[in-house]
């Protein structure tokens, strides 16, 4: 009886873990900048079918959530600064989708990302 409720404790502290969890996957970002603010619809490159490891290339496997943020490891001084990851990352992912899809929403212009002020 004892060892039935604590595995039932068990797993209701791992439902309750996994639902935090996926709840901290933010749906909209939006990074303060000096050039204008950039906004970036996270759930939407989600839906889009890109895997977790397309752009958190530091996760090991597709499953794993990332721990860090991009800007914990790339800043203003860092050997890869973060201004340099953000547009190899979002602006070459764009740039390459365009090629095939001409009317695509994807911004690959200074002002279409950075918004004015
Ligand atoms: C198209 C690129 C892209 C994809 C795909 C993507 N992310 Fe992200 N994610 C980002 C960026 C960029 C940030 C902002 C990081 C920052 O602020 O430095 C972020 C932030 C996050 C954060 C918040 C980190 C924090 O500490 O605030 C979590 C959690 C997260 N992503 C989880 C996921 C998971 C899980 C998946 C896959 C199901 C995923 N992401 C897919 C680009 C992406
Ligand atoms: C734990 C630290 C860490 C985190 C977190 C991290 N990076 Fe990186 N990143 C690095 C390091 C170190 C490199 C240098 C080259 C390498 O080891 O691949 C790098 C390289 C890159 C490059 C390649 C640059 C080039 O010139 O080839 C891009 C693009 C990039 N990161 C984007 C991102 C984005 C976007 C995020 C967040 C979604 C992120 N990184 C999160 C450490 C990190
Ligand atoms: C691996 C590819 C990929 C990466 C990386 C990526 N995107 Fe995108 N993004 C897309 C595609 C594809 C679309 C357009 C889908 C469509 O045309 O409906 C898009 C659309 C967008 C849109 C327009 C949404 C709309 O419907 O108006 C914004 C804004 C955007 N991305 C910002 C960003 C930012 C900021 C980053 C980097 C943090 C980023 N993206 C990284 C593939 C990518
Ligand atoms: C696909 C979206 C996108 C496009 C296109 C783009 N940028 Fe960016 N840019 C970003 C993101 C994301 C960052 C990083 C924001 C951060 O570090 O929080 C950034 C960072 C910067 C920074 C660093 C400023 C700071 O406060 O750290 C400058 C300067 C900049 N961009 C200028 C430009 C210019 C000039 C162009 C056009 C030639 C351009 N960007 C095109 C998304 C974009």
């Amino acid at each position: 009886m004892r060892r039935i409720s604590l595995t039932c404790l068990l797993g209701l502290i791992f439902i309750i873990g996994t639902a935090a969890a996926m709840s901290d996957v933010p749906e909209n970002i939006t990074f303060a900048n000096s050039k204008g603010d950039v906004a970036f619809p996270h759930k939407a490159h989600q839906d889009a079918g890109y895997t977790c490891k397309t752009c958190h290339h530091t996760l090991e496997n597709d499953t794993d959530t990332p721990e860090q943020k991009c800007h914990d490891c790339h800043t203003a001084d860092s050997e890869v600064t973060a201004k340099d990851a953000f547009h190899k990352v979002c602006r070459d992912c764009h740039k390459d989708y365009k090629k095939e899809h001409k009317d695509s929403a994807a911004p690959t212009s200074c002002t279409k990302c950075h918004a004015k002020k």
